[in-house]
């Protein structure tokens, strides 16, 4: 097996992180260091304030992985970072540290897609789930059902028309106070709170493999102007149940129709601890394998952009030193 070491980078967005995988499964390091904190009083992230903490926070993170690997430079066999999409100042400060680590240690340099990074965090894992496999890639930006017949052939199947899932997660966290980043909040607050409570509408259940957010998100603040006693508790497991259900039937429903072998989830709405039991119940139910990965590879990290960098080196070869960071890149797709 190819054990070739590659030292990835990740600051699409408000996570710095470094790490060292082997292989392309083998982590042998994955620094993360969340910028939560620094955000968290405006209440979202502020790209200025996300780029200038990266150049702070790198070079730390980036000793602290090759400590935690035990290695140092002359043990790395390429380097990668993220180079889309996210915030351009942000990725900017990935691209142009792992150019220059390229350039110094003589090794190849490789721009990743950030979304394959995500759909890679499965195949960390589990590199040899059968194929096909329908992929959910649920993320701050985006949400997609992808089938893939084999690695790099990635068909769109579905997406969002409006508000991504974490988009959705985030706006009504906000709008119920529950501050930033909502995601996590409103999976905290949810175990709190009764899934039955409240009769949110599901967006585009029955119709086709797209998804819709926005009136989910609508109808929850209309129903605490109607009624304001509601327990937060009650609204926030009301609604993560109304996404979830979409999420998890839509799934299994582009699943059936491709005749796909196995599902799996990405992105960091894949942390959700009520949508990781639901499709795993609902993929075994409907006879598919199927990979949860572990939370920590859901959320940004770099352990699976390094994972995508092994495997498009090996199909692609280096990225040239003069391509840049692409804030709109999309996933590659055959059709
Ligand atoms: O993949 P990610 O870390 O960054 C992007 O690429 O966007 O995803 C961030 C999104 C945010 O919207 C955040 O609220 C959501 O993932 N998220 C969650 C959970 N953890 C993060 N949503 C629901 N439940 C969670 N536990
Ligand atoms: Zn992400």
């Amino acid at each position: 097996m190819n054990q070739q070491v590659v030292l990835a980078i990740e600051t699409s967005c408000d996570e710095t992180s470094v790490a060292i995988v082997a292989g392309g499964s083998r982590v042998l390091a994955n620094v993360v260091s969340s910028q939560v904190d620094l955000h968290a009083r405006f209440g979202g992230v502020v790209p200025e304030v996300a780029s200038r903490a990266h150049l702070e926070l790198l070079e730390v993170v980036l000793q602290e992985a090759l400590d935690e690997a035990e290695m140092t430079a002359v043990d790395i066999d390429a380097v990668a970072a993220t180079h889309g999409p996210g915030l351009i100042g942000a990725l900017l400060v990935g691209v142009s540290a792992a150019k220059a680590l390229s350039v110094a240690w003589r090794v190849p340099y490789v721009g990743v897609n950030h979304m394959e990074g995500h759909l890679f965090a499965t195949f960390l894992e589990r590199p040899d789930l059968a194929r096909p496999v329908v992929v959910l890639l649920v993320s701050g930006g985006h949400t997609m059902l992808v089938h893939l017949s084999e690695l790099g052939r990635y068909r769109l199947l579905g997406s969002t028309t409006d508000d991504a899932a974490g988009e959705a997660f985030d706006k009504v966290a906000r709008y119920l106070g529950l501050g930033y980043p909502g995601g996590p909040a409103i999976d905290r607050l949810s175990q709190e709170g009764r899934a039955d409570a409240i009769a949110f509408p599901r967006g585009l259940l029955d119709d086709g493999l797209d998804f819709s957010f926005s009136g989910m998100k609508t109808s929850v603040i209309n129903y605490v102007r109607k009624h304001p006693d509601t327990a937060n508790a009650d609204l926030a497991a009301s609604f993560q149940e109304a996404v979830v259900d979409v999420l998890v039937a839509k799934t299994i429903r582009a699943a059936t129709m491709t005749k796909a072998a196995s599902v799996c989830l990405g992105g960091g709405v894949a942390a959700n601890r009520r949508l990781r039991s639901r499709f795993a119940e609902a993929a075994a139910a409907g006879g598919f394998d199927c990979l949860v990965p572990d939370r920590a590879y859901c959320t940004d990290n770099a352990a699976m952009i390094a994972a995508a960098a092994a495997w498009r080196l090996s199909q692609d070869g280096p990225t040239g030193l003069d391509d840049g960071a692409a804030p709109n890149l999309k996933l590659p797709l055959i059709d």
